[in-house]
This record gives C-alpha cells, structure tokens and sequence, in this order.
C-alpha cells in the first residue's frame, strides 16, 4: 500500500519498536493529546448521569490505541470530548496543541476539518456523491490543496484503502467494507495527524474488519495516531496498546510487547502483554503516561 502521499508534510519518524507508550521523556516526544481531569454528566429527566468520572489520559503521535469496555462504559463519550463532537463538563482536552474544549462550535468544525478525521460505525458517507466526491468534500469543504490538485489526492487515497475501482460509483453500490475504506480515505483527506474512529468495524464481516484494521496500521506506521473504540476483543488486542473503560473510568492499560511487535511484523496474532506483566518501573512510567495513579494501577491485578 503506497503512503508516500501521507508524508508529504513534517512527520515524525516511528521508532522500529513501539516505545511510544513511554512519557514524554522518552522517545516520543510530547503528547499528541492529553485529556486531564475529564468529567462529563448528562442531566437526564431521571437525574443526573456520569458517563466520564475523572479520566486523565495521553496519546502520542504515531501510536495506535483501542478504546475497549462493556456497551454504556463512556467509550464514545471519550472519543467525542478527543473530536470535540462533545464537551467535557469540567476538564481539559488539548489536542495538538489545541484546548479543544473552549472552542465555539464555528472554530470547532475549522479547526476539526485539519486536525482530525473520524470514522464512524454507518461510514456517513453522502449517499448522492461518488466514493470520489465524497473523499474530496473536506478538501473543498476546508479549502485544502489547490482545486486541480484535489481529485487526484482523492483518487490516490481511495487507492491507497483499495477501492480505486469502485471511485465512481455511489455508496449504496458497493458493499459496507468499500464504504469503510472510503469514509476512512474521507477521513485521511486532509492530512490530519490524528483519527479517531468509533466502531469501525462494527457492521463489517471478519475479512473486512480485518482489511480496515490493516489500513489503520498503514497509517500509525505513517506517522497518524490511531483512536479506535471497539467491540472487537481480537481486533483491539492488535494495536499498540489498548485502554479499557468501565463504568466513565479507565481501569487497565495494556501494551504490546516489543517482542510481540517483532512478531507480529511477521504474523498477523500477535501475542499481547498486561502491563502488570511487565517491569515495575516500566508498569509505572506506562501508569504516569496515561494519567493513572500508582492507587488506580493497583487496582488492575
Ligand atoms: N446524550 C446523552 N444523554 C444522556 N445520557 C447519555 C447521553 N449520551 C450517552 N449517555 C449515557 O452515557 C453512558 C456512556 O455512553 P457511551 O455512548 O459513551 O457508551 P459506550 O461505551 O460508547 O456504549 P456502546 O458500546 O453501547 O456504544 C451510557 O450510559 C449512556 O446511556
Ligand atoms: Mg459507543
């Protein structure tokens, strides 16, 4: 799969094994996202609701991470304080550089059109518009690359996820999987550093999940960071390090083994490592990278 499009601006080079769970001390860098202190209650008319009670969490550029947890345990709501779809009740969420939470819904929807793609479960492409119109629209939408340059972006993306074919044709015409390869073209259209995605598999048969997990590790390993909410178990245990959410709070983090990431340059079942299976030290630093207390990580024997 060609990416060389991706890199036509500054990425950051990805270090041959993922240290990208280490603080920013480290080989990483600064966080690409930090989410701090998050709080959201919806007021219902049954009273009030607390779908994030207190998350504190860091991503950084080029990782790849899974949102996991039982249906009702805040993963979208996570996802969408990261998007800005929605606003924390109280906390921050800086996103590159961004306090993404105090901008007007106008700002918003600027600043998201160059920052972040987001992929969703139903693909939400515009039914009436080609597979090709419809990956152009963020461009034209945000004024991105000159107007000739722009079809041929477009066209290279839907190659790049593997439904050149199928570029002109609308999105009730070719199966959920092409439509997902073509929301994520969408998605990728402006060169955002960041994609999030919520449930992306969600209505796809295995091969097809499949293929669109492999196209979001094209991306990590083109620089994107990678934020996929998940129902899949399998495919979540297939990313650089997956966050499980329970009841508005994150209650583990895993991360991949580098031995494992060998491994899985190789084969498509790498094996996975609890955090807790790790080094003390290490266990520690991945806790203080993600926000959690040395309290909260006792918590995930
Ligand atoms: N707009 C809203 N008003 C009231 N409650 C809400 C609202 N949105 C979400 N909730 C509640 O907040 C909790 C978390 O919802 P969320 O959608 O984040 O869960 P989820 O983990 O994504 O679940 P699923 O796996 O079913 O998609 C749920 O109990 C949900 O009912
Ligand atoms: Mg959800």
């Amino acid at each position: 799969m060609e990416l060389g499009i991706l890199r036509r601006r500054r990425l950051q080079p990805i270090p041959a094994s993922p240290a990208r769970d280490l603080p920013p001390d480290a080989t990483a860098g600064e966080p690409l996202i930090r989410m701090i202190d998050i709080v959201k209650t919806y007021h219902t008319p049954a009273g009030d609701f607390v779908a994030l009670a207190g998350i504190n969490a860091q991503f950084w550029r080029g990782e790849f991470v899974s949102v996991v947890g039982k249906s009702g345990s805040g993963k979208s709501t996570l996802a969408n304080m990261i998007t800005g779809i929605d606003k924390p009740t109280s906390g921050r969420v800086v996103v590159d550089g961004t306090a993404i939470h105090t901008l007007s819904e106008s700002r918003m929807s600027r600043w998201r059109g160059r920052h972040l793609g987001i992929v969703f479960q139903f693909y939400q492409l515009l039914p009436t518009l080609s597979l090709l119109d419809n990956t152009m629209l963020p461009m034209d939408f945000c004024g991105m690359y000159s107007p000739a340059e722009r079809e041929d972006r477009a066209m290279e993306l839907l190659r790049m996820v593997g439904v050149a074919d199928h570029a002109h044709e609308l999105p009730g015409a070719v199966s959920g999987g092409q439509q997902q390869s073509a929301a994520i073209a969408r998605a990728i259209a402006n060169d955002p550093p960041i994609l999030v995605a919520d449930e992306p598999t969600g209505n796809l048969d295995t091969r097809a999940a499949d293929n669109v997990f492999r196209v979001f590790q094209d991306l990590m390993n083109a620089g994107k960071t990678i934020i996929m909410v998940t129902h899949d178990d399998a495919l979540a245990h297939r990313a650089s390090r997956l966050i499980r959410l329970a009841d508005g709070k994150i209650v583990s983090v895993e991360t991949l083994d580098e031995a494992a990431v060998r491994a899985s340059r190789h084969s498509t079942m790498p094996t996975h490592v609890h955090a807790n299976a790790r080094s003390k030290g290490h266990s520690s630093k991945l806790g203080a990278a993600i926000g959690m207390s040395p309290l909260t990580e006792g918590l995930r024997a």
